[in-house]
């Protein structure tokens, strides 16, 4: 029910089908191994409750139902938007430059519909200091400008790419507990949360707490018992830290990543950092 292809983008006839936004935490480093893991499983319906700029949706191209979802509101009107008026969202994305004044102005206005959200958010995500989502108290969005030298902005043929692989998806606004209710026998759910717990000594750890508390993590164990429960697979990628492994390692099978770390863009942060990946595939 997954199609195997190559990790990054996908290639087809018109072009590459990928992200169209830079996501903090995005897992396109391990797609292949994903691919891999998931194997010839058979999966009825694919579910991300933590879909972010959708990296893993996107290389595994399921061909099966998709139900896609992830508590930021503004994103996800940003992938509603890409499914059902590419054009107009391009027509808005065409009219702002990589400028400090053209950043600030966009930020600062109230978008007059929901394309033109879209559009700004995918701008000021593209040209942000690094592309986080973050708000202040009042909800205003208050990333700096990040004066980016080279930008990958979609453009509208690539807009229309994600629009086509979208169409049939679900697309909700909620929290990750309530998308998983969902999840029935047969079907996968694949879990990337915020991670609570430091890898290093990297200013992320506070951050992440309050984004997502350790008391998150242990009502995401519960929703993994009652997706099993109910027959259905998952797949958790999360940090490589004792807390979690007691956590989740009751849950399934432990598999252990490493990956190339760049975080805060310090030298002396850069390294390798493991990563856990936990799963009920290849365990009955
Ligand atoms: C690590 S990112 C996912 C990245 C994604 N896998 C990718 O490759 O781009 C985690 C996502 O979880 C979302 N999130 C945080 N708390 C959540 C919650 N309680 N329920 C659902 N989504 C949540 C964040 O908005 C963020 O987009």
């Amino acid at each position: 029910m997954v199609e195997s292809q190559s990790a990054d983008t996908l290639e087809t006839n018109q072009g590459p089908v990928g992200p169209f936004l830079r996501w903090a935490g995005g897992k396109r480093w391990l797609a292949s191994e994903l691919i891999d893991l998931i194997g010839d499983t058979p999966v009825r319906s694919y579910h991300e409750p933590f879909v972010g700029g959708g990296s893993i949706f996107f290389a595994l191209n399921p061909n099966g139902p998709a139900h896609l979802s992830d508590l930021n509101s503004d994103l996800i009107t940003a992938y509603i938007q890409v499914r059902d008026n590419p054009s107009a969202v391009a027509e808005f994305l065409a009219g702002y430059e990589n400028t400090s004044e053209c950043y600030y102005s966009t930020r600062a206005a109230i978008p007059k519909n929901d394309s033109q959200l879209a559009a700004r958010f995918i701008f000021l995500n593209h040209t942000s200091f690094n592309g986080i989502f973050r708000v202040n108290l009042k909800g205003e969005y208050n990333v700096p400008f990040g004066n980016r030298r080279y930008l990958n902005i979609p453009d509208e043929p690539a807009l229309n790419r994600a629009s086509q692989r979208l169409q049939n998806v679900e697309l909700r606004s909620l929290s990750f507990a309530k998308a998983l209710d969902d999840v029935s026998e047969g079907d996968l759910a694949f879990l990337d949360p915020p991670y609570t717990v430091a890898h290093n000594n990297n200013g992320f750890v506070k951050y992440n707490q309050q984004l997502f508390s350790f008391e998150d993590q242990r009502r995401l164990a519960e929703s993994i018992e009652e997706i099993k429960a109910r027959g259905g697979k998952y797949i958790l990628t999360n940090a490589a830290h004792k807390s979690i492994d007691d956590l989740f390692s009751p849950l399934g099978r432990k598999i252990l990543v490493s990956r190339k770390s760049v975080i805060g863009g310090v030298k002396a942060n850069r390294g390798r950092v493991d990563e856990y990946i936990f799963t009920n595939i290849g365990t009955e």
